[in-house]
């Protein structure tokens, strides 16, 4: 493992080019995505799904959704990272843990339920929450690989409306990006330059 979270900011790439010859166990797995989760999400919604594509056929048949992208079938597993609507009534489930353990009022936690289900009775605000929360998934994700060896790569070249009905995706379930990981193949490019701070951060 990396020690600093610098290093791995400053190191990662979207890989394209994958050891299709290296796997990844089920408890790699696994472990990479308790990474993942331990993102941020508003209210601690947790409202995503990590389906985790590995065996050669199931790779093969999200390729053929994802405009034939290789990386798909080449790393040793693509990631449909899922968002989910936010439901309120999912969440005293999810902040029953903090609660029980002393430092949320449970007055607290019914006030978020409320909060949840006013805020995102509009379609595209639910919406929203569910790419939010799947992208800071995903970048977890992806700083979980690095932090582990590998590489990933990121992608939104995909037929989502197939990917959703070939994977078994709930109708409140939104698949938001693949994350290829793996062994990074010979010929990457490096991280791209980036544009010029003076550009992108106002300080007010
Ligand atoms: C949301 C998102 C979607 C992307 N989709 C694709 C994709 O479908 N195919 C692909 O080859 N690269 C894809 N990329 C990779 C970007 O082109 C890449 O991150 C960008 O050029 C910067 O490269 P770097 O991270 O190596 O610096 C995607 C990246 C992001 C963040």
């Amino acid at each position: 493992m990396h020690s600093s979270v610098v290093e791995l900011i400053e190191q990662r790439f979207s890989a394209s080019l994958f050891d299709a010859s290296h796997s990844l166990s089920d408890l790699a797995i696994t472990e990479l995505t308790r990474l993942a989760t331990r993102a941020p999400t508003a209210y601690n919604l947790q409202n995503w799904r990590f389906i985790a594509v590995r065996s050669p056929e199931a790779k093969a048949r999200l390729r053929n959704f994802a405009f034939g992208q290789v990386k798909v079938s080449d790393a040793a597993v693509t990631f449909i990272v899922c968002g989910v609507l936010p439901d309120h009534a999912a969440l005293a489930e999810r902040l029953s843990p903090s609660v029980e353990a002393g430092y949320m009022p449970a007055a607290l936690a019914t006030g978020w339920q409320e909060s949840v289900r006013v805020k995102y009775a509009h379609p595209q605000t639910a919406r929203d929450e569910a790419v939010r929360s799947a992208t800071l998934g995903a970048a977890t994700l992806m700083f979980a690989a690095e932090a582990s060896g590998l590489v990933s790569g990121p992608m939104i070249g995909f037929d989502a409306e197939a990917v959703a009905r070939e994977f078994g995706l709930a109708p409140d379930e939104i698949p938001v990006m693949l994350v290829a990981i793996g062994r990074a193949a010979p010929g990457n490019w490096p991280q791209k330059p980036r544009r010029p701070l003076t550009e992108v951060l106002q300080i007010s």
